[in-house]
């Protein structure tokens, strides 16, 4: 019977290489709507980066990352050689503020996690402000660098009172009613802070993706072919300048025509706080694959082919197994899984079988290869949209770093929606790499490319 359920489930989670590709295919029109004037469901936000990163950059700049679970505060000496040094801090965000009521909660954090920082860092004080970039990991427009206003909250954050305003402002109010010597110079989003990071030492690199808690990509269009930056452009930007554009990808397919939902996935849209949104990103990014997992041992439970007698009240907390409980099954290295039965004992007070183990086991692997793969499919629109044939995708975020298999398997998936003969991922045209430090180098690079062109008075 665990067999027959396991086919099942192969069948819900297995998606064919012409899905991928009809995916992929819609995923273009998408993209191109998201540039146009009316603009469609994927945000395509223009970065004001404009230009590429020459390796030549120099100094000392602050850069202040606020990703899905950490906050980390990084001073980076660029060398001006295609070379860096990096100094962090993590400090880890408390659970309840992801979601606190009151919005200082947050920004008040932020601001006293910097102070901290600077104080250990420069004990004997700094003689002029230090300039920041702030890496904020959500989408934010903006018509200049120095200005994030949050459209939405992803990722299971929900806090009043910021969707509509400019984080930029709201930080460094903070900053400054603390007396804090710094200036927030320029805004940045993880995936852009990635693309420009990894061009600063890779000249191959052609974009720059995030697989980790969330899911989402950027790249560098021409202002010309961006139809909603018509009328926008400062007079003295050329029509042909670069312009890095944070996508906000996790959006795609909101209006569910093109990816294959299983009842899963329409279960964790319809109990989120912000339903019908991130449709592509809830189902491939780390903020989602252990509620996956979850979902579908309980429903096997239901039918009452597992943990029979067993108390599953554990298991019935939404959220409760978070991305690390597939990876490590995953990881598993015996044959009869005695660590994931260690896994369920010890966290989840449930006692399984070898077979009720190999059946979480192979659930794992198909919610991460899925997740790998539909996440390619952004990766192939852009390089399609553009035309690239060959480069480099530099990739970070937690799970494509950690998530066993996952970098083989979303190179598996690119080779799959391109069609490359199967052969070593390094001998594929396109290729993930992994990616410099984004939120730190990216953007301390970002910073410094900001003040050279307010120098230049631009
Ligand atoms: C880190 C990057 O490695 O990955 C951050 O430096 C990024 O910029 C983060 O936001 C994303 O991963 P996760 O898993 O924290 O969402
Ligand atoms: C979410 C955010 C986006 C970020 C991504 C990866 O999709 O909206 O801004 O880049 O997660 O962290």
């Amino acid at each position: 019977e665990l067999l027959n359920e396991i086919h099942g489930y192969e069948g819900d989670f297995t998606v064919p290489a012409e899905k991928l590709q009809a995916v992929t295919k819609h995923f273009i029109s998408e993209l191109d709507k998201g540039l146009s004037k009316k603009g469609g469901n994927i945000p395509m936000i223009p970065g004001w980066v404009m230009e590429f990163p020459t390796g030549k950059e120099a100094g000392d700049f602050l850069a202040i990352d606020l990703g899905g679970t950490n906050l980390r505060v990084i001073l980076v000496k660029l060398g001006g050689d295609r070379t860096f040094d990096s100094t962090q801090s993590k400090y880890k965000l408390p659970d309840e503020y992801r979601t606190t009521k009151n919005r200082d909660d947050l920004f008040n954090f932020i601001a006293v996690s910097l102070d901290n920082f600077i104080k250990e860092q420069f004990p004997n004080g700094v003689s002029k402000p230090l300039p920041l970039g702030f890496t904020f990991s959500y989408p934010a427009s903006q018509d200049k660098i120095n200005e994030g206003i949050l459209q939405r909250w992803t990722k299971g954050f929900d806090i009043p009172n910021v969707e509509g305003h400019d984080v930029v402002g709201l930080l460094q109010e903070k900053i400054t009613a603390m007396s804090i010597p710094v200036d927030v110079v320029a805004l940045i989003n993880d995936t852009t802070g990635t693309l420009i990071a990894s061009l600063y030492t890779d000249g191959e690199t052609k974009m720059g993706v995030i697989f980790g808690t969330g899911v989402n990509g950027a790249y560098y269009d021409v202002c010309s072919d961006i139809e909603k930056l018509q009328g926008k452009l400062p007079a003295d930007i050329p029509n042909d300048s670069p312009m890095a554009i944070n996508c906000e990808y996790g959006s795609f397919d909101n209006e569910h025509v093109a990816l294959p939902r299983t009842r899963f996935d329409i279960q964790i849209d319809d109990e989120s706080p912000r339903p019908g949104q991130q449709a592509f990103e809830k189902m491939s990014s780390g903020y989602y694959l252990g509620e996956l997992l979850r979902l579908a041992l309980l429903e096997t439970h239901k039918k009452g082919l597992i943990f029979k007698n067993e108390d599953i009240s554990k298991l019935e907390k939404p959220y409760i197994m978070d991305t690390s409980y597939p990876s490590r099954i995953e990881d598993d290295p015996f044959e009869n899984l005695e660590n994931t039965d260690e896994i369920f004992v010890k966290e989840l007070g449930i006692n399984t079988t070898v077979p009720e183990r190999k059946l979480i086991r192979r659930l794992s692997e198909l919610i991460g290869t899925r997740s790998a793969r539909i996440a390619s499919c952004g990766v192939a629109a852009i390089c399609q949209k553009r035309g690239y044939k060959t480069g480099h995708i530099a990739a970070d975020g937690s799970v494509y770093n950690r998530y066993p298999g996952f970098k083989e398997a979303a190179a598996e998936g690119l080779r799959a929606i391109y069609g490359w003969p199967k052969g070593d991922a390094k001998s594929y045209p396109i290729q993930y790499v992994s990616a410099e430090d984004g939120s730190g180098a990216g953007a301390a690079i970002i910073a410094a490319l900001t003040q050279k062109r307010l120098a230049e008075g631009k």
